[in-house]
């Protein structure tokens, strides 16, 4: 390991609430956490997304069948809900599944503002909340930049009132990556998200950038949207993946997304609930350290 890398992984083993269980019998084991460096909070390093996965209408069956994806994600103790005004009924869809499992304690609720209006946006901020039925938010972000000098001055505002508590900004699909780096050095913020997975590792630099000026990382589309472990559930996992407790391509895939120190969560996307148990178990157990992360990405590309 490079003297960088081991001050780097050592740091924030110290700084973590990391667990290392033994065993991997873990519904009942506690999922890592890693802490949001703006304020030292810790949070489960697998969150979830809503994208497509939420916006189901008002289809009564579906939207009761995503109320028993949404208890299981906090039957492991589950953190971070993504949404946006952009995913349709999603927002309204969590609300009303919520609401049905009565707001469970973990929830860390983000979402996000997207217009080009800055009076526009104000509103959709007022709308989320009665959407989530919840009184504030954690965090709220810019979706895709999408005027964001104007938003984040807004966000300032609300963030002094305490009607939010994060202030973050979004992109995905390693879009608008030379914008977001002037944001991350020059803006006052204490989130970004964007896309990170095994077959898109092009934001490395700007992760590391956010590390440097104590900005969270949530990474997106950890899936790729589907494709990616779609593709590769029929290959064989590597013997060695059960020294870093991967039973699954899920483990696989996000242990390695949430293993790098920069990366405070992942928030993949399901509609399953037989998925999102497997997510979750992602964020239990051991953690590659980079030597093994190095290991995990060469198999990937052999496949
Ligand atoms: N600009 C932005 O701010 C931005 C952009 C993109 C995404 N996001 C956020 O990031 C979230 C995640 O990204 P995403 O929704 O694009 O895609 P994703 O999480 O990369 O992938 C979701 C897909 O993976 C499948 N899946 C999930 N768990 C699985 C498992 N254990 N085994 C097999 N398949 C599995 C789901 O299918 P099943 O339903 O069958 O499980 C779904 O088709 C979004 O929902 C959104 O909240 C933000």
């Amino acid at each position: 390991m490079k003297r960088r890398d081991f001050i780097k992984y050592y740091s924030l083993f110290l700084s973590s609430s990391y667990f290392f269980p033994f065993s991997l019998s873990a519904k009942n084991k506690s999922l890592n956490k890693k802490i949001i460096p703006s304020t030292k909070e810790s949070i489960p390093v697998i969150g979830m997304g809503t994208w497509i996965s939420f916006n189901v209408g008002k289809n009564i069956r579906l939207r009761n069948q995503r109320t028993q994806v949404l208890k299981k994600f906090f039957e492991y103790g589950g953190g971070m809900i993504d949404s946006s005004p952009m995913y349709g009924s999603s927002e309204e869809v969590l609300g009303y599944a919520l609401k049905k499992i009565g707001y469970p304690k973990g929830l860390f609720s983000a979402t996000k503002i997207w217009t080009p209006s800055t009076e526009k946006g104000k509103e959709q901020f007022k709308d989320s909340l009665k959407l989530w039925g919840l009184k504030k938010l954690d965090l709220e972000q810019v979706h895709n930049l999408v005027n964001y000098e104007e938003h984040l001055e807004t966000l300032q505002k609300l963030k002094a009132e305490k009607r939010i508590r994060y202030i973050g900004v979004t992109t995905s699909h390693g879009r608008r990556h030379s914008e977001l780096k002037k944001v991350l050095k020059s803006k006052n913020i204490d989130f970004v998200q964007l896309t990170y997975n095994m077959q898109n590792t092009d934001a490395e630099p700007l992760i590391e950038l956010a590390q440097k000026n104590n900005i969270a990382v949530i990474a997106n589309r950890p899936y790729a949207g589907g494709g990616l472990i779609k593709n590769i559930q029929n290959k064989p996992l590597p013997k060695w993946s059960k020294d870093i407790d991967c039973t699954t391509w899920a483990d696989f895939l996000l242990k390695y997304i949430v293993s790098d120190p920069g990366v405070t969560c992942a928030i993949p996307a399901t509609t399953q609930v037989e998925h999102m148990q497997e997510n979750m178990q992602a964020g239990i157990g051991k953690l590659p350290t980079p030597k093994q992360r190095q290991q995990m990405m060469s198999y990937f590309k052999s496949l």
